[in-house]
């Protein structure tokens, strides 16, 4: 079995908080495991927890379009979210729940070892960028030990906002030069890989 698959088991088994009792499936992520990139988002909603699968609504429609805009398909990227479970109504996650549910996401990085990491919406900015505001740093890559760290908008909010879809749309279209940078660091990921997902 796969280091991701025995992962999902594990999350599956999770109940640390109160919110495991009501989900409908519990929505660990889903991408390659040897991706070079991986998103990540704030908590599933109601669609991703019926089908315990990340960003199938429409805000997942809006992500494969914005992935289709510089040539990606989303069965190439690594997708997951801060927190595992939907929080009840749709409420933001509490800070405990952001607590319990690190330990997953740290070991999903540390399984795919991507090269850049997305991230999408102000809680998963907070977990790389604390202390910083999205209107300030969205657009705005840094490099920590060969990883290049990337914030940007949550798709769901820059939907219904014209000023945040035409930023979360540019910061987009900056994505695939600052990933091939990162790919230019031949230490930064030492296993063979297959040809870059920019040049097919
Ligand atoms: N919003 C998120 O942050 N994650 C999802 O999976 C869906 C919507």
């Amino acid at each position: 079995m796969s280091a991701l698959s025995e992962l999902y088991q594990e999350i599956a088994r999770c109940q640390l908080c109160e919110i495991a009792k009501y989900r409908t499936k519990v929505v660990p992520g889903e991408g390659p495991e040897d991706a070079e990139i991986m998103f990540i988002g704030e908590a599933p909603g109601w669609h991703e927890d019926q089908q315990g699968r990340p960003f199938v609504g429409p805000a997942g429609q809006y992500l494969g379009q914005l992935l289709a805009s510089i040539g990606l398909r989303r069965e190439q990227v690594y997708i997951a979210n801060v927190i595992k479970c939907r929080p009840t109504a749709n409420r933001d996650p509490l800070p405990m729940e952001i607590q319990n549910c690190r330990r997953w996401l740290e070991r999903q990085i540390e399984i795919i070892r991507p090269r850049m990491i997305v991230t999408l919406g102000r809680y998963s900015m907070a977990m790389f960028f604390p202390g910083k505001s999205i209107s300030k740093i969205h657009g705005m890559a840094q490099k920590r030990d060969n990883v290049i760290y990337y914030p940007m908008y949550h798709p769901a909010a820059a939907l219904h906002q014209q000023s945040l879809r035409q930023a979360i749309e540019a910061d987009m279209l900056k994505i695939p030069a600052l990933l091939a940078e990162a790919k230019s660091v031949p230490e930064a990921k030492p296993q063979p890989r297959q040809l870059s997902m920019f040049e097919e």
